[in-house]
């Protein structure tokens, strides 16, 4: 049986477990390839790390050179981290005529534009499933799956950690610190955490999926990243009194011919499908203007929900070689929030316009706003606001005690 030769850029979590699913899977990928797909190669940047992994016909080098030299090769796997080498080491397989398939969301964020035209300039595809919400198929969802659809908007909970951290702060009532920690003893968060914790990680997973949906990704002007090292669990307990949780989402749409990409925390509803996700589950939700709603949930990151993207992208290469490309459509529409909650330690907050007081105590206070929510800030500069996504019913205002 022939066979379609790979090379794993990177033997970390990622690469490992690309490398022990092909190992476990090799008689499904043949049924459905017709082919065996045989590692023959791993780059790695620490040769010693390495030192006990010796198998027949695997080349393991720390030179790139001895990868591009490979006379046979189909696909290269770049599972290393940051944007460079990756992008370096991309654009030379490409030119040499290799498939890609890639789980570097921070090199593909900035890079991706430029790694697709060179794809196609030079007859080979590139996947990046694993860049966007881990094992979830959100790629091949917009990419296969909505052909007719046209995408409007998308929500969506991309970072694992984030999602871990303020689910567990919400049921412990532990401080952010503390939840912190525990996310990094679990193995959750890294030791160096700040690409999770202030919004990075989930802002470039959204760069990503503007440049599949819009071709392009948004300016700056139009694109904010924030964080959730400022959620005290002082401010998850009040809004939880009240039935909403916070989460980290990136929504992506399009409005009067601009790009919009948001990674901030805002708060759900229990109406919402954010609600229910929990802990380091990943979530997507997709608007579309004939099916309407569509929800994909799912472990975001991890060894091998990491390793099924790849796998899924070097199946589905071998069948796009062939095929014709698809296209996706999308439709502009505007993020439909028109609901904050603005929480404020004072109760002299100053409420000219449209509000609604959920809850008050001696000394904090929550608003509901529907409207001139930029004023209202402007006017209470110290309040914190987060959106408001789906439908709440508003009781009368409750004391806090
Ligand atoms: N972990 C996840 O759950 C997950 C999920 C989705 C996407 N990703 C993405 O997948 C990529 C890999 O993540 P990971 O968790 O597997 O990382 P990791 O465990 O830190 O492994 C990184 C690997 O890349 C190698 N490497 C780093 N710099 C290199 C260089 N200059 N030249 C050659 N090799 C180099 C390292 O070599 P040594 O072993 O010699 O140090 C290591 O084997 C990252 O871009 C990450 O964002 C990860």
């Amino acid at each position: 049986m022939s066979c379609i030769n790979v090379a794993l850029l990177g033997f970390g979590t990622v690469g490992k477990g690309v490398y022990q699913s092909i190992d476990s899977h090799q008689t499904r990928l043949e049924k459905v390839l017709g082919k065996r797909v045989k590692v023959i190669a791993v780059l790695v940047e620490n040769l010693e790390k390495h030192k006990n992994f010796k198998e027949e016909g695997v080349l393991l080098t720390d030179r790139f050179e001895d990868i591009l030299a490979l006379p046979d090769l189909q696909v290269v796997v770049d599972a290393i981290v940051g944007c460079e080498p990756g992008n370096t080491y991309l654009k030379k397989v490409i030119k040499k005529g290799c498939h890609v398939v890639t789980a570097n969301k921070e090199m593909f964020a900035q890079h991706g534009e430029e790694l697709i035209v060179l794809a196609k300039e030079n007859h080979v595809t590139i996947g990046f499933e694993a860049t966007v919400g881990g094992g979830i198929p959100v790629i091949q969802t917009i990419k296969q799956l909505l052909q007719v659809n046209r995408v409007k908007k998308i929500e969506a909970i991309l970072n694992g950690t984030s999602n871990f951290i303020l689910t567990s702060m919400r049921k412990d009532g532990h401080s952010f610190d503390v939840t912190l920690e525990l996310a990094q003893q679990n193995g959750y968060a890294e030791s160096d955490p700040s690409n999770d914790i202030e919004g990075y990680d989930a802002f470039y997973k959204g760069l990503v999926l503007s440049q599949l949906i819009y071709g392009e990704t948004p300016e700056n002007k139009t694109t904010i990243r924030r964080g959730i090292t400022n959620i005290t669990s002082d401010f998850i307990q009040r809004v939880n009194e009240l039935g909403l949780r916070f989460r980290h989402i990136v929504t992506l749409y399009k409005a009067s011919g601009q790009i919009y990409c948001k990674s901030e925390p805002a708060l759900v509803s229990s109406e919402h499908p954010f609600y229910q996700v929990e802990g380091v589950q990943n979530g997507v939700s997709i608007y579309t203007d004939l099916v309407g709603n569509i929800q994909l949930n799912g472990p975001g990151a991890g060894m091998f929900p990491t390793a099924s993207a790849i796998l899924e992208d070097i199946i589905q290469i071998n069948r796009e070689v062939s095929a014709e490309p698809s296209f996706i459509e999308f439709q502009e529409d505007g993020e439909d929030t028109s609901n904050w909650v603005l929480l404020s330690d004072k109760t002299d907050i100053k409420l000219p316009y449209e509000t609604k007081v959920l809850a008050r105590s001696d000394e904090k206070t929550i608003i509901l706003a529907t409207d001139n929510i930029e004023k209202i800030l402007t006017e209470n500069p110290l309040a914190s606001c987060f959106a408001l996504k789906g439908a709440f019913q508003h009781t009368p205002e409750k004391v806090i005690i």
